[in-house]
Formats: C-alpha cells, structure tokens, sequence
C-alpha cells in the first residue's frame, strides 16, 4: 500500500505540491484541502478552509493520513504541527513554537542577535511614543515591521518621515493588522539584491533548493504596491556558489543550531528572504513554508522524488534524502485579477490553459480559480502560475510569456519583465 498524503492550503504552491507529489511512485492517494480546481486532476478535494485547523486534524486522523503537507503560515504559526503529532501522525512543517520564525519578528531578530547571525541593525519597541521618537531621529530610508503576520503587508520600507510615521500609526494605534501591531521591529534600509533559499530541514541536516527569486511588487520594474508575488525564477545568479556556502555557514547551520538551544528544533521547510551586497549576504526575514510562487519554478526543476524528503523532515532524521535538480532555468509568470492587489471583479471564465500547455516544458498551477456552471472562472488576486523550463533563462523566459499570450479572460494582468535581472547579470 502506498502512502495518504493531505496537502493544506489553496494557492499555486499548493498545486504545484501535489502535481510534485503525484508523481511520486510511493503514493496512492492524494488529499487537498481546500485545494482549487487545478489540483483535482490529482488530488480529492476536501472543502475544509486552511483556518479551521481542528477540522483539519480531524480529517487527517478519520483518514489516517500517512503525511501532511502544509503550504501556507497561518496553521503552521497556529500550531497545526503539534495537533497533528499529537495524534500520532506525520506533518512536515515546524511546531507552533518554531514557527515563530515567521510568526514573530521580534522573535526572529532576537534569535538572530543572539546567536550572531548576519541581519540589518533594528530595535524592538512596545510603546508608540518610543518607536516614533527613535524613528524621527533615524536615517532614511527606515524598515518598520509590524511584529506578527500580516499577510505580507507588514512591512514598511519609508523613504520620508511622514510615511513611517504614518504606517507606525496604522500598525500601533489603529491596529489595522490586529495585535500582530503590539510590537514593532524598526530596522535599517539594506541594500542589495534580494534571493529565496529554501531548504529541507530536519533540524540539523539541511538539503537545499536551488536559489530563487521572487518579485514582489504589481508592476514592472519593482514599482507600485507589494504583493504575494507576480513571479519567481530560478536559479538566482545573484547567489552564487561562494555565497551559498556562506548562507549555509553563517546563517542555516548556526539558526538551526539555535533553533535546538533554545528548545525547539526546527523541522520542515525553511525559507530565508537574503539580501545579498558585495558578496555579503544578510537575513530579511524567514519564512517556515516554501514560497509562493518560487514553489512553482522550484518543483518544475526538481527531478527527484520529494516525497522521501517530506517524510524524512516530518521524521526528524533527513538521512539518505537526495535531490536531482535539472539544469534547466524555470520562470514562473503570476497572471492576477486586475486591480489587485486592490479589490478586482471575480466570475469571469478562463480560456486558452490547454493551448498554454501545449507548447511543451509548460505547466499552469493554478491558485485563485474555481468552477461556476461547469467553467473554469478566476476567484482571487492571484489567479495562475504559468511555469516554463528552457535551456537558458532566456528561453524559459520567452516561453513562459509565450504560454501567457495564450491564456485570456477579462482584466487579467502580468508583469513583463518577470526574469530580467537573472538576464541582465548573465550580460543578456
Ligand atoms: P518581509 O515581509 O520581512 O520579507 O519584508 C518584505 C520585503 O520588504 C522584503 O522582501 C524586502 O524587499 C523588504 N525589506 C524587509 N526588510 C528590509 C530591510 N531591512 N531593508 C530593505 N528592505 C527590506
Ligand atoms: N513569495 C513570497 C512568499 O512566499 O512569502
């Protein structure tokens, strides 16, 4: 008999886990929940939201799951982890205090200083009135970062007093992001280039992806509002191999090493947001899940199997895991709603996915997609992942736009220039 894997969560990441997963051949089944409409190709779809956690738990144990995968944040920092260990089943993700890697801010820099970590300088403020007057005093640009999740949008990079202050304000008084604003981070403005690197980790042994790189803002060039991301490649050049060893040496082996000190081994994926100036790289932030959408251009090139990987990390003992990586760069474009990421007109159908994938070295993940009347409709912000692998970064890159051109409905939008700084540092 093979293995019952339930993957949690509904976005493109998600997808692009279970296409990953289904083409393990130690697996028979595959749950989803809630899952969307691309992932039903492959996987039974539970109609149970990501936040109702118990219910989750409740379905794992009916089912007896041999391994749950959890895509997104808020369940892991919610403690989904230790609820399902708790029943004796297998979940690779970190426990709900190791999660507080994403979880808390405060608590990550904390750690990170304590254990001489590379990251920006920052203070830790509880009180409005403290944090304003260090704010006033301090150079531009300023980071402020509300402490608890946030949805991506807690972060605050101010080039002028009179923003800081302001989302300061938002964060502290008005708690738009609830008490997530009961601390602020306020750290210094790095400079650099940013990459993604995630790694398996069964708190001591890491087994890396290849880098990635994600763009976050909605429109061309890094302009206009940050987002959940509108695209990723990889690999990153930016990070190059002496970097790597430098990333792995000075933050992932010490962190972890951390990590177990402090009584809460990290298991699972680990994800660390680097800058990266001069061959210097320094943590942003981390994230304890795989990223969305790097997930989709990652998965695309590993060749390997990743379920024994999953299970070994869920096992806490990462021993004969191996991961093939293909050479071949991957892109993934994020075709949006328009008017994201403001508020967008939901229900209209979508065509041209077939047409997309067709092409060949082509696949679309979707995330905010649902099925009205029997059509295929976009029902959220981000709507698909269109991935593609080419011989170099540039044909994935062409391919990729090839496979947008494809697929229409109304007011979608994309970014143009998803890839061009891997091209511009190879001199393309
Ligand atoms: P985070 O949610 O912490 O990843 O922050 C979101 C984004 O804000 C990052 O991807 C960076 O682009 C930016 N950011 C965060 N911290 C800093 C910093 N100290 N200096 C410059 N940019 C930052
Ligand atoms: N792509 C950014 C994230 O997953 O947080």
């Amino acid at each position: 008999m093979g293995l019952t894997v339930l993957v949690v969560g509904s976005g493109g990441r998600e997808h692009s886990l279970v296409w990953k997963i289904a083409q393990s051949p130690l697996v028979d089944k595959i749950f989803a929940a809630p899952g969307n409409p691309g992932m039903a190709k492959n996987a039974e779809l539970v109609p149970i939201p990501v936040d109702e956690i118990s219910r989750v738990v409740d379905f794992a144990v009916k089912q007896k799951v041999d391994l749950t995968v959890v895509g997104p944040e808020m369940p892991l920092a919610a403690g989904i982890t230790d609820d399902l260990v708790k029943h004796g089943l297998l979940v690779c993700g970190p426990s709900r205090a190791a999660a507080q890697l994403e979880g808390s801010k405060v608590f990550t820099k904390n750690i990170l200083a304590k254990y001489g970590i590379p990251t920006a300088d920052f203070r830790v403020f509880d009180s409005y009135d403290d944090a304003e007057q260090y704010i006033l005093t301090h150079r531009l640009p300023v980071v402020i970062k509300a402490d608890g999740l946030a949805a991506g949008k807690g972060v605050c990079v101010a080039e002028t007093y009179e923003e800081a202050v302001e989302f300061l304000r938002n964060v502290m008084e008005k708690r738009i992001f609830g008490d997530a604003g009961e601390r602020v981070v306020v750290e210094e403005c790095l400079t650099g280039e940013e990459a993604s690197y995630i790694v398996f980790t069964d708190g001591e042994k890491i087994v890396p992806l290849p880098s990635s790189q994600d763009h976050k803002r909605i429109g061309d060039g890094d302009t206009g509002p940050n987002t959940g991301g509108m695209g990723a490649y990889s690999p990153a050049p930016v990070l190059t191999p002496e970097i790597e060893q430098k990333v792995v040496r000075e933050i992932y082996e010490p962190l972890l090493a951390g990590m177990r000190a402090e009584g809460m081994p990290f298991r699972g994926i680990l994800y660390g947001g680097l800058m990266i100036e001069g061959g210097v790289p320094k943590v942003l932030e981390f994230n304890v899940r795989f990223g969305d959408p790097e997930a989709q251009p990652l998965f695309m090139r590993l060749s390997s199997d990743i379920v024994p990987l999953l299970v070994q990390c869920a096992q806490g003992k990462l021993t004969d895991a191996r991961m093939e990586i293909d050479p071949r760069p991957t892109v993934c474009i994020v075709m949006a709603s328009g008017g994201y990421p403001g508020s967008y007109q939901k229900g209209f159908p979508i065509s041209g996915i077939e047409d997309a994938e067709g092409l060949g070295d082509v696949v679309v993940f979707h995330a905010g997609t649902a099925t009205r009347d029997g059509k295929l409709v976009n029902s959220g912000g981000r709507v698909l992942g269109v991935t593609a692998a080419g011989d170099t970064i540039r044909k994935a890159i062409e391919l990729g736009y090839r496979a947008v051109e494809k697929i229409r409905w109304e007011g979608a939008y994309y970014r143009t220039d998803i890839g061009k700084r891997a091209l511009q540092r190879e001199g393309g």
